[in-house]
């Protein structure tokens, strides 16, 4: 459990909001702690339909906490860590999975993106994924799974240049299904997921397995998670991380 996940289901709707707002929504281990264990036991729940994930407050996610990568990283223990559980089972999941995007998305904000069936995004998200700035590798398979959608050269210029990506760019290169207002944004996810939520549900979960190679993506995870425990604790991320916490420009040029 978190108190800064509000988990909610009705009518087949299960959502999960990130409410962390003073910080962003920047996710701790507690907090992906507690969206996995949703997630998770969501899979054999028949009554949920479709899950919905939305932060709260005035930008979607700014990501893994920093301050946790700085703790991870210190103890070495980054591989049993609740994004890892959370990121696989984005993988794995069999259910239906709709995001709405107010505002930032950074990091594993963007990349889960990737693992959602429908997207909605308010005309103010901004889309980052700035894994190679903070001298990291990318994670959530999104460094098959974004270059796949978007081309090499784009992906690259976000997760190695730390690039952002608009709302219009994103809708117009697949990554999104519709922009709206920020203040439709609620009732846009609300219709998509009710849309969905009426579907016949082996059907949509068959379908979306169908579309989605699981095995492909488990093992592009798996690589990825362990270049990232290796990234985590280089001293080019300790300079990434340190700067970000002394709100100055990281200094890249002694390596
Ligand atoms: N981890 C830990 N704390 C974070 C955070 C993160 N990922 N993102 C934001 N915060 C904290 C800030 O440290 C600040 O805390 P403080 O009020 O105690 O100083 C608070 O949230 C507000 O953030 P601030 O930077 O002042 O907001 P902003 O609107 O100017 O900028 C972002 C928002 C998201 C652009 C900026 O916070 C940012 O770049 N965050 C880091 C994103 C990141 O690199 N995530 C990891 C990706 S792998």
């Amino acid at each position: 459990m978190s108190e800064n996940v509000t988990i909610t289901q009705d009518e087949g709707i299960l959502t999960l909001v990130m409410n962390r707002p003073d910080k962003k929504n920047a996710l701790t281990d507690a907090m992906y702690g507690a969206m996995a264990d949703a997630m998770e036991a969501a899979q054999d729940d028949k009554a949920v339909r479709v899950i919905v994930i939305r932060g709260e407050g005035e930008m979607f996610c700014a990501g893994n906490d920093i301050g946790d990568f700085m703790v991870a990283a210190s103890r070495g223990d980054a591989h049993e860590a609740n994004v890892f559980r959370f990121i696989r089972l984005l993988g794995s999941g069999t259910k239906p999975l709709i995001a709405g995007v107010q505002g930032r998305a950074v990091g594993i904000g963007t990349t889960m993106l990737l693992h959602c069936d429908y997207v909605v995004l308010a005309d103010d998200a901004k889309l980052t994924a700035p894994f190679a700035t903070l001298g990291l590798v990318p994670e959530a398979a999104s460094s098959k799974l974004l270059p796949a959608a978007i081309g090499h050269q784009r992906a690259f210029a976000m997760m190695a240049m730390g690039e952002a990506m608009l709302a219009t760019d994103a809708l117009a290169q697949g990554l999104a299904n519709e922009v709206t207002s920020r203040d439709g944004l609620d009732a846009a996810v609300e219709a998509a997921a009710k849309r969905i939520a009426a579907l016949p549900p082996g059907a949509i979960q068959a379908t979306k397995a169908l579309m989605r190679d699981s095995d492909a993506i488990a093992a592009t995870m798996e690589t990825e998670i362990e270049i990232f425990g290796q990234r985590l604790q280089s001293e080019e991320a300790r300079e990434a991380f340190t700067a970000f916490m002394q709100k100055r420009a990281p200094d890249f040029s002694r390596f």
